[in-house]
């Protein structure tokens, strides 16, 4: 209790004080009711303050009081202190804490990208019946990309090619057919080559793409006829497209090619019924192909009466998206994160094209 002299303001009480302290659940409200009480301008700071105009014979006692009111306060407000620490310690440590009971989280197992896959595929495929992969540039010259392959300067096929030029001689090569004139030119019959890679043509939409990537295939060797190619390429398509689809071979033209032809799968997207995709026709176009033009062997130094061949070309983008359903060509150069996903082929197939 403290004397009447230092009567502490109305409302004010030391013990209730104590309590209150007692009481705090911050250390920003433990912090204001010390200044309330100790800080410089504090009720127990200012009663010290008029310990002196008492009389001498009760200042004592009343200092003595005021002092143990200090130090009570004091120590109830250090262990209070020490008590909200605690407690704030012990929260952040559960926020923060580490069950290491829990299982430990997997890596992720990726997956290869639809066109990679299907690269390797026909890559893997043709390696094992004898063909070499090789590559040519991708900055291609006139001569290879057109010239050689007997499609002239005023050649009616150049229309379709939509090429990106580089410079007047120099463009991003059209097709990957250019490889087959590189490896005839370095290497010469007998040869098997078969060619992936990147090529450009400036069309862009649902299924163009300004680049894109083809497999070029060539086999020139002595009495190689139309049957080889035929077999071979059917073969091929049945084991890509595992649930056998039938396969048709329709006269087509391409110049450097003779006689030419486009594979046709039947549509597995309406079981040959006709619909959107195989554009009502019942058929879907796969591939070009055809026995090499004379013109295209002699050009590169190839006796053409002593050597036959044939050829092919295909669209990876358009072989993935076939078999695999995939809608639109753009989802292959998005970064699509699905693709990174080993179940990919599950979630992305199409199922109303
Ligand atoms: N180069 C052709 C194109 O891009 C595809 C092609 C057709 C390649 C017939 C060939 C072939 O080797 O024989 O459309």
């Amino acid at each position: 209790m403290l004397a009447e002299g230092v009567a502490l303001p109305t409302g004010e009480s030391y013990e209730a004080a104590l309590k209150e302290i007692s009481q705090t659940q911050t250390l920003a409200d433990l912090d204001s009711l010390r200044v309330h009480w100790l800080g410089r301008q504090g009720i127990l700071t200012s009663a010290f303050k008029k310990l002196g105009e008492l009389p001498p014979d009760v200042r004592k006692a009343e200092g003595q009081t005021l002092n143990d009111a200090r130090e009570a306060l004091e120590s109830a407000i250090a262990s209070q202190k020490a008590h909200l620490e605690a407690q704030d310690t012990k929260r952040r440590l559960a926020r923060t804490a580490i069950d290491v009971t829990l299982p430990g989280r997997d890596a992720e197992i990726g997956s290869y990208h639809p066109l990679t896959l299907v690269q390797r595929t026909i890559e893997d495929w043709f390696s094992r019946l004898g063909f070499v992969v090789a590559s040519g540039p991708e900055i291609e010259d006139d001569f290879h990309n057109f010239e050689a392959l007997n499609i002239g300067r005023d050649h009616p096929a150049r229309a379709m090619h939509d090429t990106f030029y580089v410079s007047g001689n120099e463009l991003l090569r059209t097709h990957t057919s250019p490889v087959q004139i590189r490896a005839l030119q370095q290497w010469g019959p007998p040869l098997r080559i078969l060619a992936p890679g990147r090529v450009y043509r400036r069309d862009s939409d649902l299924t163009h793409t300004p680049m894109f990537h083809q497999v070029e295939g060539l086999v020139v060797d002595h009495d190689i006829s139309w049957a080889h190619m035929k077999s071979l390429l059917s073969d091929f398509l049945r084991v890509f497209f595992d649930d056998a689809p039938a396969v048709r071979f329709r006269p087509s033209y391409f110049p450097f090619t003779e006689p030419s032809a486009e594979v046709d799968l039947a549509c597995f997207f309406c079981r040959h019924q006709g619909c959107r995709i195989c554009k009502n026709s019942g058929w879907i176009e796969v591939l070009g192909c055809g026995l090499v033009h004379p013109v295209v062997l002699q050009t590169t130094g190839v006796d053409s009466q002593q050597w036959s061949g044939f050829a092919f070309g295909m669209g990876i983008e358009r072989l993935a998206m076939l078999k695999y359903g995939i809608r639109d060509i753009r989802w292959f150069y998005e970064n699509d994160q699905r693709f990174l996903k080993p179940s990919w082929m599950n979630t992305m197939v199409n199922t109303e094209l």
